[in-house]
């Protein structure tokens, strides 16, 4: 009661106008860092290795303790996690939330692949997180967001689906049906590259061993198992068409499940990183302010401007955070995320999830 009392009175208009410019915030970071009145923070509090074998990347489940501030999450949601690179640049990364439903101040799961991939100089947040991090560590956290959610009410029988990495959501969603008590029955497909770059290997093999209406298939494509197929649907979970459906993974798995269930509104879908291709290449991409025009090469706004030498704003690179957000002065560009177009001119756009069609011109 105190202490809702107390974050009350630090969300006030009169300590706000006290605080300013800096805000509350900041001035709170000084006496303790995990003392916070509107941002989320969170310290790491357990890195528990899931995957290390040779020649795979490290994949770790990283135990953050947020502030008082963190308002909980859905089965499936993601959060921004940001680290502070030094000379005053943050950089953030999306990542799922893995553990079950958590509540205002609960403390959370994300699991991590550590990515040679990103660009986050000097290090990606990915690496940092798996290989730098100790405990004690403190992050930047958005609160939880995404709409890749189980229904309140759970349907008799779902499907769940998930490539790689994209486990993480759906995990999230069967260990909250779990502790819900869930009475039906879900199906749940994942595919990896082997046995020994499987994530959550024992808790899966539990799961398979205590049945409670999970019924489990692992492939592990190195072993020849077979890809997802409507074939192979139809024999694992018949009339599945028809069967409240969740997929995250790799853009061939989404593709694969897509064509499978063939438009149908049971599928809810969650790319694991945005697709990269797709896009049309012919015309010329010109940056505006910094006076470059190169020729379209079908690749994301994003990845064109960094091709170029550019550094544009950015942080999710999925379309989430809106940090990537540059005026379009002209040109048609498409939503990779959505495959919806636009042609407006002068609007804003994200820019790591659009591809340019033809002549475009953005103010970077
Ligand atoms: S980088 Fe996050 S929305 Fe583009």
């Amino acid at each position: 009661m105190a202490l809702d009392l107390g974050g009350r009175i630090l969300r006030s208009r009169t300590v706000a106008a006290l605080a300013s410019p800096h805000g509350i915030d900041r001035y709170l970071t000084q006496i303790n860092p995990m003392l916070a009145a509107h941002e989320v923070r969170a310290r790491i509090v357990d890195i528990h290795p899931e995957v290390s074998a040779p020649g795979a990347p490290r994949v770790a489940t990283v135990t953050l303790q947020p502030t008082s501030t963190w308002r909980g999450h859905r089965a499936g949601q993601h959060v921004s996690v940001g680290i502070d690179t030094g000379e005053g640049r943050r950089t953030t990364r999306v990542f799922t939330v893995s553990n079950t439903e958590s509540k205002p101040g609960d403390p959370l799961t994300i699991t991590v692949r550590a990515h040679d991939d990103e660009d986050a100089t000097p290090y990606s947040i990915s690496k940092y997180l798996t290989e730098r991090a100790t405990v004690g560590t403190l992050v930047h956290l958005s609160q939880a967001e995404g709409d890749f959610v189980l229904p309140h009410h759970v349907p008799e029988h779902i499907v769940l689906i998930s490539g790689g990495s994209g486990i993480t959501p759906v995990m999230s969603m069967l260990r909250s049906l779990q502790r819900r008590t869930h009475r039906g029955k879900v199906t749940f497909l994942h595919w990896a590259p082997s046995a020994e770059r499987q994530i959550y290997a024992e808790e899966l093999e539990e799961i398979r061993g205590q049945g409670h209406g999970v019924d489990l298939h692992i492939m592990h494509t190195a072993d020849g198992a077979p890809y997802l197929s409507p074939a192979l649907l139809e024999k694992l979970v018949p009339g599945y068409r028809d069967l409240p459906t969740w997929v995250c993974g790799p853009e061939s798995l989404i593709e694969a499940t897509q064509a499978a269930y063939d438009g149908t509104e049971s599928l809810h879908v969650e790319y694991f990183k945005p697709p990269r291709s797709g896009g049309v290449a012919g015309g010329e991409m010109t940056f505006s302010t910094t006076g470059k025009t190169v020729a379209n090469d079908g690749a994301t706004i994003l990845d064109q401007a960094e091709a170029a030498g550019l550094s544009p704003e950015h942080g999710c690179r999925m379309g989430i955070c809106f940090s990537c957000t540059a005026n379009k002065s002209s040109g048609l560009v498409r939503n990779v995320l959505t495959g919806e177009t636009s042609e407006l001119p002068d609007e804003q756009i994200r820019i790591c999830v659009s591809t340019p069609e033809g002549d475009c011109a953005v103010d970077l």
